[in-house]
């Protein structure tokens, strides 16, 4: 029997993943110890393979076969636009995926003014806008802290996830719109959807039981 290998999103996406896996039997003791600095870990019994990526690289590591299973979030599932199938909401992680601003800049989206949108999430701001609002904006791309855009006047509103809202509260901020619900997904290559099938199909079914 071949590995069947898994791509985690580093950081809290893959501990809470590994806790799921638990309750349908499948352990990676190995991934446990937090000091560890591998980053591939082997289930020899289960003939399964896990590693570490990080999030974005997630659907990079799934659409070209070097990882037949993904977890990875929506947010990143939209933003990379990858070949592969979404087949099943984890059910965790739930966020949202917003336009945020001042309640000042709340009337900037509702009269289709040229404004700019710093976020780390070009693709799913562009689409947001330009397909969906039919407002045209200018896109800044930032990889953190995004809610600093504002407040320091690089832009009039942002394209960020919102989860408890402390971050804004914190920052004088607002959710102006959302733009969509975000949790974390598991996705799968195209062609091990098919040579898999069986074992994909029921970690599949083992997991809607637990969830
Ligand atoms: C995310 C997101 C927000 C924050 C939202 O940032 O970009 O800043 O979490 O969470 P909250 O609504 O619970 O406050 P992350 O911590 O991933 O760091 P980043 O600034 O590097 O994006």
């Amino acid at each position: 029997m071949r590995y069947l290998t898994f791509a985690l999103g580093k950081g809290r996406l893959a501990s809470t993943t590994l806790q799921l896996f638990e309750k349908i039997g499948i352990t990676c003791e190995e991934m446990k110890d937090k000091d560890s600095r591998k980053l591939i870990f082997v289930n020899e019994e289960l003939k399964l393979r896990f590693f570490l990526a990080k999030g974005p690289d997630v659907p990079t590591y799934v659409e070209y076969g070097a990882a037949d299973i993904g977890i990875v979030g929506k947010d990143t599932i939209l933003e990379e636009g990858r070949k592969l199938y979404e087949v099943m909401d984890l059910g965790f992680g739930k966020c949202r995926m917003c336009v945020c601003g001042p309640k000042s800049a709340k009337e900037l989206l509702e009269h289709n003014q040229l404004i700019r949108v710093a976020t780390k999430y070009p693709n799913i701001a562009k689409d947001y806008f330009y397909n969906k609002k039919h407002q045209t904006v200018e896109i800044i791309k930032l990889n953190g802290s995004i809610e600093l855009a504002p407040i320091v006047g690089l832009s009039e509103v942002i394209v960020d996830i919102v989860e408890t809202g402390t971050t804004l509260r914190e920052n004088g901020l607002d959710v102006l719109e959302e733009v969509c619900p975000l949790s974390a997904r598991m996705v799968v290559n195209q062609v091990s959807m098919k040579m898999e099938d069986e074992r994909i199909r029921k970690i599949i079914q083992n997991l809607k039981t637990v969830i």
